[in-house]
């Protein structure tokens, strides 16, 4: 996989390239990742990428033209853009499956009061990452990079992914590790006992009762 991000802020994406899963993703060639700079892309003076919002009011908006260039340039048959936007759909597992198939992302993130609503006629998806605003797209848009790069072949074990959080519409069960005693906590006898059917129904059965207890809203869902 090939993913493009265009950014005001390239260097906010230093640290989440160079470390970890992802870092290692990058070097084993399971996915490339560009930044580009917004303001690489435009003709007007002064490296001028936004104006004051037509109308009035307050803040400065994306202008089209550097987007537009940038979009032309990079994009192919392959591709698809991503528009990271606190009005967008709202982000969850499932997309994040569905955009793990793609050859080509490009990730538009905004800044200030957002982007010239014709920009939106170059975009195929727009995202949100949840009901709060961000200062901008960046951090979103490390957030939906991380939850597809983890997905792709070969990045993080297998079978990690199948009892994780979200799968089935049910949160992940919980772990224990050593000691066996933690400051009077014992660790579930089930998990000692080496019986692996039990292990399982106890580990189906804190799934349930989580979800039931942190997201009830998950087991409503039917499919979306
Ligand atoms: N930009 C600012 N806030 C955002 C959000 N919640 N999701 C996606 N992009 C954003």
């Amino acid at each position: 996989m090939k993913i493009d991000v265009l950014t005001l802020f390239p260097n906010m994406y230093n640290n989440f390239l160079s470390e970890s899963i992802i870092k290692r993703a990058i070097e084993e060639k399971k996915v490339v990742v560009n930044i580009h700079n917004i303001r690489d892309y435009t003709v007007y003076n002064n490296s001028q990428v936004d104006d004051y919002p037509y109308g009035g009011g307050s803040g400065m908006v994306l202008m089209c033209d550097p987007i537009f260039r940038a979009i032309d340039e990079l994009k192919s048959e392959d591709s698809i853009v991503i528009m990271m936007t606190p009005s967008g759909k709202l982000f969850k597992q499932k997309m994040a499956y569905e955009l793990s198939s793609y050859k080509h992302l490009i990730i538009l993130c905004g800044h200030y009061e957002g982007f010239d609503e014709r920009i939106k006629s170059i975009v195929d998806i727009q995202l949100s990452i949840g009901d709060y605003v961000l200062t901008g797209g960046e951090i979103p848009s490390m957030v939906v990079m991380d939850s597809i790069i983890r997905l792709l072949d070969g990045v993080i074990n297998n079978n990690s992914l199948v009892t994780e959080s979200f799968n089935d519409n049910l949160l992940d069960y919980p772990n224990y590790t050593k000691p066996y005693e933690y400051r009077g906590m014992q660790v579930p006898e089930v998990l000692l006992s080496g019986h692996h059917q039990n292990i399982e129904k106890f580990r189906n059965d804190e799934r349930i009762r989580l979800t039931k207890e942190n997201r009830p809203d998950l087991l409503e869902v039917k499919d979306e």
